[in-house]
């Protein structure tokens, strides 16, 4: 569904992506995963078209995409939830949740998509009135997700939607995520929690200072002996 081929970006003169290539098949979760700073969040700005000096070929669903402008992907169908908690805080809940349907097709199912990520996070139901900023850390990282649900994406990528949550929340995220997945939604998956990532996971990807390093289905990876010294802290 996402082919990436030979991906390099820079900021200014330094360049951070060396030849990205991956593939993230229609109805699984592929993960991407590295350490900080390896180019994680850029690789997806960079599919996304956000990143200014960018080389090499995105094709979604079968068409080039890499000279569209942000927008017009998204259109297409392909929505990234951006790492940290960019909602509105001084919006309600559901206001913010109606601000993710903003494509044409989005709105055109804006009830559904509202039942549907009500019975995701219940808990967002019951504060739908409530001011975004009044949330808590974890709260408004299920509210980011929900949000990009609602732009009802045709493929979902995800930066890092576990940081910085408590151990409660960040499970109830995966458990989020392994529901859409059994619904067949499309994702790419940014993540350092390495281990639940790779579980839900048809496919992974190792990104270690702007290279893909390490590839396998989520199982391999999981057995690699490189992945459980560096990334899953076995020795
Ligand atoms: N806007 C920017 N301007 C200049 N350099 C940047 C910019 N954004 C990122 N970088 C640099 O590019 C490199 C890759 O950053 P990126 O955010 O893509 O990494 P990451 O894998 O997402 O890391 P993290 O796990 O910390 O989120 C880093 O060295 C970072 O300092
Ligand atoms: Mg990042």
């Amino acid at each position: 569904m996402l082919r990436v081929e030979g991906l390099e970006a820079s900021y200014g003169r330094i360049q951070v992506l060396w030849g990205v290539s991956l593939r993230a098949r229609r109805g699984e979760l592929t993960a991407l995963i590295g350490p900080n700073g390896a180019g994680k969040t850029t690789t997806l700005l960079a599919i996304m078209g956000a990143v200014r000096e960018r080389s090499g070929s995105v094709e979604f669903m079968g068409r080039r995409v890499e000279r569209l402008p942000t927008h017009r992907i998204v259109e297409l169908g392909l929505c990234l939830v951006p790492e940290g908690r960019d909602v509105f805080p001084n919006m309600t809940v559901e206001e913010n949740l109606l601000l993710g349907a903003y494509t044409k097709r989005a709105r055109r199912k804006l009830h559904d998509s509202l039942d549907w990520v009500y019975q995701l996070f219940p808990l967002l139901k019951e504060r739908r009135g409530q001011m975004a900023g009044t949330l808590s850390g974890g709260e408004q990282q299920m509210l980011a997700m929900a949000r990009g649900i609602m732009a009802r994406p045709k493929m979902l990528m995800l930066d890092e939607p576990s940081l910085g949550l408590a151990p409660k929340m960040v499970l109830k995220v995966f458990e989020v995520l392994e529901e859409l997945r059994d619904e067949g939604l499309s994702m790419l998956l940014v993540e350092q929690n390495v281990y639940h990532a790779l579980e839900l996971a048809s496919r992974g990807y190792v990104l270690e200072r702007g290279r893909i390093v390490l590839e396998g289905s989520g199982d391999e990876l999981l057995e690699n002996g490189y992945i459980r010294g560096a990334y899953l802290g076995e020795v």
